[in-house]
Protein backbone atom coordinates (compact mmCIF):
# COMPACT_ATOMS: atom_id res chain seq x y z
CA UNK A 1 0.00 0.00 0.00
CA UNK A 2 1.30 3.52 -0.48
CA UNK A 3 1.96 5.70 2.17
CA UNK A 4 0.22 9.05 2.58
CA UNK A 5 0.63 12.32 4.24
CA UNK A 6 -1.76 15.03 4.88
CA UNK A 7 -0.59 18.83 3.94
CA UNK A 8 -2.49 21.42 5.33
CA UNK A 9 -2.25 24.53 3.57
CA UNK A 10 -3.20 27.86 5.38
CA UNK A 11 -3.60 30.65 3.28
CA UNK A 12 -2.99 34.34 4.79
CA UNK A 13 -2.65 35.83 2.17
CA UNK A 14 -5.53 38.62 1.37
CA UNK A 15 -4.79 40.46 -1.72
CA UNK A 16 -6.07 37.14 -3.83
CA UNK A 17 -5.06 36.85 -7.15
CA UNK A 18 -3.11 39.71 -6.65
CA UNK A 19 -0.47 38.00 -4.13
CA UNK A 20 2.88 37.22 -4.79
CA UNK A 21 3.70 35.33 -1.48
CA UNK A 22 0.54 32.94 -2.49
CA UNK A 23 2.78 32.39 -5.53
CA UNK A 24 6.01 30.92 -4.06
CA UNK A 25 3.83 29.35 -2.08
CA UNK A 26 1.77 27.31 -4.26
CA UNK A 27 4.85 26.42 -6.38
CA UNK A 28 6.13 25.03 -3.17
CA UNK A 29 3.08 23.10 -2.22
CA UNK A 30 3.32 21.78 -5.88
CA UNK A 31 6.99 20.96 -5.79
CA UNK A 32 6.73 19.17 -2.23
CA UNK A 33 3.61 16.78 -3.39
CA UNK A 34 5.81 16.14 -6.72
CA UNK A 35 8.71 14.99 -4.57
CA UNK A 36 6.59 12.73 -2.36
CA UNK A 37 4.79 10.86 -4.95
CA UNK A 38 8.42 10.38 -6.53
CA UNK A 39 9.37 8.45 -3.26
CA UNK A 40 6.11 6.83 -3.40
CA UNK A 41 3.72 8.93 -0.85
CA UNK A 42 0.69 10.39 -1.86
CA UNK A 43 -0.59 13.87 -0.67
CA UNK A 44 -3.83 14.64 0.00
CA UNK A 45 -3.80 18.91 0.58
CA UNK A 46 -6.52 20.63 2.15
CA UNK A 47 -6.30 24.93 2.03
CA UNK A 48 -7.99 26.90 4.51
CA UNK A 49 -8.80 30.39 3.13
CA UNK A 50 -8.38 32.81 5.66
CA UNK A 51 -9.99 35.67 3.40
CA UNK A 52 -13.59 33.91 3.77
CA UNK A 53 -14.38 35.07 7.22
CA UNK A 54 -14.91 31.55 8.49
CA UNK A 55 -12.47 32.26 11.68
CA UNK A 56 -13.48 34.80 13.97
CA UNK A 57 -11.39 36.22 17.40
CA UNK A 58 -12.49 35.10 20.29
CA UNK A 59 -14.52 37.60 22.91
CA UNK A 60 -14.69 36.37 26.91
CA UNK A 61 -18.04 34.59 26.34
CA UNK A 62 -16.72 32.83 23.34
CA UNK A 63 -13.59 31.86 25.57
CA UNK A 64 -16.10 30.86 28.54
CA UNK A 65 -18.43 28.89 26.14
CA UNK A 66 -15.41 27.20 24.82
CA UNK A 67 -13.74 26.57 28.27
CA UNK A 68 -16.77 24.81 29.24
CA UNK A 69 -16.33 22.50 26.33
CA UNK A 70 -12.68 21.75 26.85
CA UNK A 71 -13.16 20.82 30.96
CA UNK A 72 -15.80 18.26 29.56
CA UNK A 73 -13.53 16.71 27.12
CA UNK A 74 -16.35 17.45 24.53
CA UNK A 75 -14.63 18.02 21.62
CA UNK A 76 -17.77 17.48 18.75
CA UNK A 77 -18.78 21.12 18.42
CA UNK A 78 -17.97 22.62 15.33
CA UNK A 79 -15.92 25.47 17.04
CA UNK A 80 -13.08 22.80 17.48
CA UNK A 81 -13.33 21.48 13.78
CA UNK A 82 -10.41 23.72 12.54
CA UNK A 83 -8.12 22.71 15.36
CA UNK A 84 -9.05 18.80 14.52
CA UNK A 85 -7.69 19.49 11.08
CA UNK A 86 -4.52 21.05 12.41
CA UNK A 87 -3.93 17.58 15.13
CA UNK A 88 -4.58 15.64 11.72
CA UNK A 89 -2.00 17.02 9.83
CA UNK A 90 1.07 15.67 9.08
CA UNK A 91 2.79 19.02 6.77
CA UNK A 92 1.80 22.67 7.29
CA UNK A 93 2.16 25.15 5.12
CA UNK A 94 1.64 28.63 6.40
CA UNK A 95 1.21 31.67 3.69
CA UNK A 96 1.29 34.96 5.00
CA UNK A 97 2.89 38.36 3.56
CA UNK A 98 4.58 40.77 6.28
CA UNK A 99 1.95 43.04 7.98
CA UNK A 100 2.96 45.66 10.32
CA UNK A 101 6.25 43.92 11.02
CA UNK A 102 4.59 40.56 11.06
CA UNK A 103 1.89 39.23 9.27
CA UNK A 104 -1.98 39.60 8.85
CA UNK A 105 -4.50 40.08 11.40
CA UNK A 106 -6.10 36.97 10.73
CA UNK A 107 -3.47 34.51 10.54
CA UNK A 108 -3.32 35.32 14.37
CA UNK A 109 -7.01 34.79 14.81
CA UNK A 110 -6.58 31.52 12.80
CA UNK A 111 -4.36 30.58 15.35
CA UNK A 112 -6.15 31.42 18.21
CA UNK A 113 -8.72 29.41 17.00
CA UNK A 114 -6.16 26.30 16.59
CA UNK A 115 -5.06 26.84 20.78
CA UNK A 116 -7.14 24.46 21.96
CA UNK A 117 -6.52 22.24 25.58
CA UNK A 118 -6.84 18.50 25.08
CA UNK A 119 -6.65 18.72 21.09
CA UNK A 120 -3.86 20.63 20.06
CA UNK A 121 -1.70 21.31 23.39
CA UNK A 122 -1.52 19.99 26.96
CA UNK A 123 0.72 21.20 29.76
CA UNK A 124 3.36 19.15 31.19
CA UNK A 125 5.76 20.21 33.68
CA UNK A 126 4.53 23.76 34.20
CA UNK A 127 4.85 24.26 30.01
CA UNK A 128 2.87 23.24 27.27
CA UNK A 129 3.29 20.10 25.47
CA UNK A 130 2.30 19.91 21.78
CA UNK A 131 -0.60 17.24 20.61
CA UNK A 132 -0.37 17.74 16.80
CA UNK A 133 2.08 15.17 15.32
CA UNK A 134 3.01 17.82 12.53
CA UNK A 135 6.82 16.68 11.35
CA UNK A 136 7.25 19.90 9.41
CA UNK A 137 5.67 23.75 9.00
CA UNK A 138 7.21 25.67 6.26
CA UNK A 139 6.30 29.42 6.67
CA UNK A 140 6.41 31.10 3.11
CA UNK A 141 6.42 34.99 3.66
CA UNK A 142 7.38 38.45 1.62
CA UNK A 143 7.68 42.12 2.31
CA UNK A 144 7.85 45.20 0.93
CA UNK A 145 10.81 46.28 2.72
CA UNK A 146 14.03 44.19 4.30
CA UNK A 147 12.61 41.11 5.53
CA UNK A 148 16.14 40.27 7.33
CA UNK A 149 14.52 43.14 10.06
CA UNK A 150 11.63 41.87 10.40
CA UNK A 151 11.56 38.30 11.76
CA UNK A 152 8.69 38.44 14.57
CA UNK A 153 6.32 36.48 12.01
CA UNK A 154 8.44 33.81 11.67
CA UNK A 155 9.65 34.06 15.46
CA UNK A 156 5.91 33.63 16.70
CA UNK A 157 5.06 31.08 14.65
CA UNK A 158 8.30 28.74 15.50
CA UNK A 159 7.25 29.44 18.96
CA UNK A 160 3.58 28.31 18.01
CA UNK A 161 5.26 25.43 16.31
CA UNK A 162 6.49 24.78 19.73
CA UNK A 163 3.46 24.90 21.66
CA UNK A 164 1.20 22.66 19.60
CA UNK A 165 3.43 20.06 18.14
CA UNK A 166 3.90 21.76 14.36
CA UNK A 167 7.54 20.07 13.81
CA UNK A 168 10.68 21.97 12.95
CA UNK A 169 9.90 25.29 10.76
CA UNK A 170 11.56 26.07 7.81
CA UNK A 171 11.31 29.42 6.25
CA UNK A 172 10.96 30.79 2.67
CA UNK A 173 10.79 34.45 2.66
CA UNK A 174 12.15 37.22 0.52
CA UNK A 175 12.03 41.03 1.08
CA UNK A 176 12.24 44.06 -1.08
CA UNK A 177 9.46 43.41 -2.56
CA UNK A 178 8.16 47.29 -2.79
CA UNK A 179 11.15 49.26 -3.19
CA UNK A 180 12.13 51.40 -6.04
CA UNK A 181 14.65 49.85 -8.77
CA UNK A 182 13.99 46.46 -7.06
CA UNK A 183 12.78 43.59 -9.91
CA UNK A 184 9.53 41.93 -8.10
CA UNK A 185 9.28 39.28 -10.18
CA UNK A 186 12.84 38.37 -10.14
CA UNK A 187 13.20 37.81 -6.46
CA UNK A 188 10.24 35.70 -6.60
CA UNK A 189 11.57 33.89 -9.24
CA UNK A 190 14.48 33.20 -6.83
CA UNK A 191 12.72 32.08 -4.21
CA UNK A 192 11.12 29.77 -6.15
CA UNK A 193 13.20 28.24 -7.94
CA UNK A 194 15.56 27.77 -4.34
CA UNK A 195 12.37 25.88 -3.52
CA UNK A 196 13.14 24.08 -6.34
CA UNK A 197 16.26 22.85 -5.89
CA UNK A 198 15.59 22.26 -2.26
CA UNK A 199 12.80 19.63 -3.65
CA UNK A 200 14.42 17.84 -6.10
C1 LIG B 1 -1.58 46.18 5.27
C2 LIG B 1 -0.17 46.04 4.79
C3 LIG B 1 0.87 46.12 5.70
C4 LIG B 1 2.20 45.99 5.28
N1 LIG B 1 3.19 46.07 6.22
C5 LIG B 1 4.48 45.89 5.83
C6 LIG B 1 5.54 45.94 6.78
O1 LIG B 1 5.34 46.11 7.97
N2 LIG B 1 6.81 45.75 6.33
C7 LIG B 1 7.10 45.55 5.00
O2 LIG B 1 8.27 45.41 4.66
N3 LIG B 1 6.10 45.51 4.07
C8 LIG B 1 4.81 45.66 4.46
N4 LIG B 1 3.80 45.60 3.53
C9 LIG B 1 4.15 45.28 2.13
C10 LIG B 1 3.98 43.78 1.87
O3 LIG B 1 4.64 42.99 2.82
C11 LIG B 1 4.52 43.38 0.50
O4 LIG B 1 3.94 44.16 -0.52
C12 LIG B 1 4.29 41.91 0.25
O5 LIG B 1 5.09 41.48 -0.83
C13 LIG B 1 2.82 41.65 -0.06
O6 LIG B 1 2.63 40.29 -0.30
P1 LIG B 1 1.47 39.79 -1.25
O7 LIG B 1 1.82 40.22 -2.66
O8 LIG B 1 1.50 38.31 -1.08
O9 LIG B 1 0.20 40.40 -0.76
C14 LIG B 1 2.48 45.76 3.91
C15 LIG B 1 1.42 45.66 2.99
C16 LIG B 1 0.12 45.80 3.43
C17 LIG B 1 -1.01 45.70 2.41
Amino acid sequence: MEDSLRLLFVDACLRGGESRTIEVAEHLVKVFCEKKKREGTQVSVERVDLSNGDFKPLNGEDVVFRDSLTREGNYDHRIFDGAKQLARADVLVIAAPCWDLSFPAMLKVYIENMVVYGLTFTTEDDWFKGLCHVDQTFYVSTSGGDISRQQWGLKYIREIAGMLGLGSVKEYMAGRMDIDGENPEGIIQKLKDEISSDFE
